[in-house]
C-alpha cells in the first residue's frame, strides 16, 4: 500500500463553488498518497484495508490558508491597538522588530508563534520575517518541523525606518537576499521563500529595481501591502509623483503579479478602480485582512466588490495588526465588517456568506499554493479536524449550523487534527 493512504471519518465539508457548501455526513474522506481520493458514503471495495481515523461526531473541514501574516509580531498581538498603521509601525511593530538581530531573542520569540501556530486551524501561511537573514532562517527552520507549509520571506526595507531596522545599503540588501535565497531554496520539504518588500514607504526605487530583478532572476513569488490607510496611501503618491496609483509603485519594477510572479498582496481597504483592474489582469491575490483593518481603523475592506469582480482573494490574520491567529475568527470577522459595510458604506454591498467565508479561507487562499482548499479528488490532502463537544446544546443543529457555530466560538480546544498534504500534524 502507498504511503500516506487512510481515511477520516466524519461530517466532511469543501465548497463545491464560492455560493455552496458541499456537507457529507458521517463519511469517508479517503486521502491516497498524500492527496484526496474524494468523499465516500461508505468505504469503496478499492479501499479496503486502509486505516481509518473514525472522528466519532466531528467535522472535517479543509485546511485553511493564512495569505498573510508577520511572524515576529505574533508575542505582542493586541497591545497598542489603540494607534493607526504608521504610528503603530514606528511605535511598536519597528522597536519589537528591531530585536530579531538577536538570535537568541529570536529563537523565544519564534518558538511561540510555531507553537501556537502549528494548533490553530492553519495549514498554510505565508509569512513575513524581519530583515534579518539569520533570524529568518531561524523561523524556516521551526516552520519546516512543524510540518504546515509555508512560504516565508526575509523582509526588505531601506527607507524611513529606526538605524535599528533598515538595510545599510542597496548593495546590502541585495547581497543580503541573495545569500537568503542561495541558503533556503532547496532546504526545505515544507517551507519556501517569498520576496517581501516590505511596503513603498520603506522601499527605495533602487531596491525595489534590485528585488524586480531578482523576481525574474528565481522566478520567486511577492508578497506586500497595499492601500491599507489613507496616510500611507498619501505618502505612496508624495514618494512616487510618477505613478497613477499605489500599484503601480510596485508594477513598474515587475512586483506586482502576471504568470512568473504570484503576488499576494495585503489589505487592499481603499483601491481605486484602476487598481482593481491591474489587480484583476495579473492574477494577484488579496489578502483580506478583517481584524487589522478594524484595530489599526484602517477602513472596511470592500470584499464583495472584489467578489463580484472575480479576483482572488483569501483571508489573512495579519498578526499583529490583527491579535488573532484562527482563520475561523477571520472568517467571522469578514461577515462581520461586511455587514457594517453594506450598512455604512453601500446598500448594495450584500454582507459576505458563511459559504463566501469558508471558500476564501480554504480554496480562496489555498489556490495560492496549488491545488489546495477542497477534498475534491487530486487535491492536495489538507485537513481540519474540529469537535464542538465542550459547547453542549440541547436543539438540533444541521450539519452547517454546527460549523457556523465554530467559525464563531471556537478556540484550539475544537481543534483535534490537522493534516497537511497528507502528513498528520496531531
Ligand atoms: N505595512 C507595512 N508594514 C506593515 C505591518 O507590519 N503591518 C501592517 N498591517 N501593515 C504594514
Ligand atoms: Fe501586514
Amino acid at each position: 500500500m502507498k504511503e500516506k493512504t487512510f481515511a477520516l471519518k466524519g461530517t466532511v465539508f469543501y465548497s463545491k463553488t464560492k455560493d455552496e457548501i458541499c456537507v457529507s455526513p458521517d463519511s469517508y474522506l479517503v486521502c491516497e498518497d498524500g492527496l484526496s481520493a474524494g468523499v465516500f458514503p461508505v468505504l469503496p471495495e478499492a479501499y479496503q484495508g486502509i486505516p481509518v481515523r473514525d472522528t466519532g461526531n466531528s467535522l472535517i473541514i479543509p485546511g485553511l490558508t493564512d495569505l498573510h501574516i508577520h511572524a515576529p509580531q505574533y508575542s505582542f498581538r493586541s497591545v497598542g491597538m489603540d494607534m493607526e498603521l504608521l504610528e503603530w509601525l514606528d511605535q511598536i511593530a519597528f522597536p519589537e522588530e528591531s530585536k530579531f538581530s538577536d538570535l537568541e531573542y529570536a529563537r523565544k520569540s519564534y518558538q511561540i508563534f510555531v507553537n501556537d501556530v502549528k494548533k490553530s486551524p492553519t495549514t498554510r501561511l505565508s509569512a513575513f520575517g524581519t530583515l534579518h537573514v539569520e533570524a529568518t532562517e531561524l523561523l524556516m527552520d521551526l516552520m519546516e518541523e512543524t510540518g504546515l507549509k509555508a512560504y516565508i520571506g526575509k523582509v526588505n526595507m531601506d527607507r524611513n525606518g529606526p538605524d535599528t531596522l533598515q538595510e545599510k545599503s542597496v548593495p546590502d540588501a541585495k547581497r543580503d537576499t541573495l545569500n537568503w535565497i542561495a541558503d533556503v531554496q532547496d532546504k526545505y520539504t515544507n517551507v519556501k521563500p517569498i520576496l517581501t518588500p516590505r511596503f513603498t514607504p520603506s522601499c527605495s526605487d533602487p531596491l525595489m529595481d534590485e528585488l524586480g530583478k531578482i523576481q525574474r532572476q528565481y522566478h520567486l513569488p511577492v508578497q506586500s501591502h497595499l492601500s491599507e490607510n489613507l496616510s500611507e496611501m498619501a505618502w505612496v503618491k508624495e514618494l512616487c509623483p510618477n505613478t497613477a496609483f499605489y500599484g503601480e509603485a510596485y508594477d513598474q519594477f515587475g512586483l506586482f503579479g502576471g504568470e512568473d510572479c504570484p503576488t499576494i498582496m495585503a489589505h487592499c481597504v481603499h483601491c481605486p478602480d484602476e487598481e482593481l483592474e491591474l489587480i484583476k489582469k495579473r492574477g494577484v491575490y488579496i489578502a483580506h485582512c478583517s481584524q487589522s483593518n478594524t484595530n489599526l481603523a484602517s477602513g472596511i475592506c470592500p470584499v464583495r466588490r472584489y467578489l463580484d469582480a472575480g479576483v482572488n482573494i483569501g483571508l489573512g490574520s495579519d498578526i499583529a495588526g490583527g491579535f488573532s491567529v484562527s482563520l475561523l475568527r477571520a472568517m467571522s470577522d469578514s461577515i462581520q465588517t461586511s455587514k457594517l459595510y453594506w450598512r455604512l458604506m453601500d446598500h448594495n454591498a450584500k454582507p459576505l456568506t458563511l459559504e463566501e467565508v469558508f471558500y476564501m479561507a480554504t480554496i480562496g487562499g489555498g489556490s495560492f499554493f496549488g491545488k489546495v482548499g477542497s477534498f475534491e479528488k487530486g487535491y492536495e490532502f489538507d485537513a481540519v479536524i474540529l469537535n464542538d463537544e465542550n459547547l453542549p446544546y440541547p436543539q438540533e443543529f444541521t450539519p452547517l449550523q454546527r460549523l457556523e457555530r465554530l467559525v464563531y466560538l471556537s478556540d484550539d480546544r475544537n481543534i483535534i487534527g490537522k493534516y497537511v498534504a497528507g502528513t498528520k500534524i496531531f
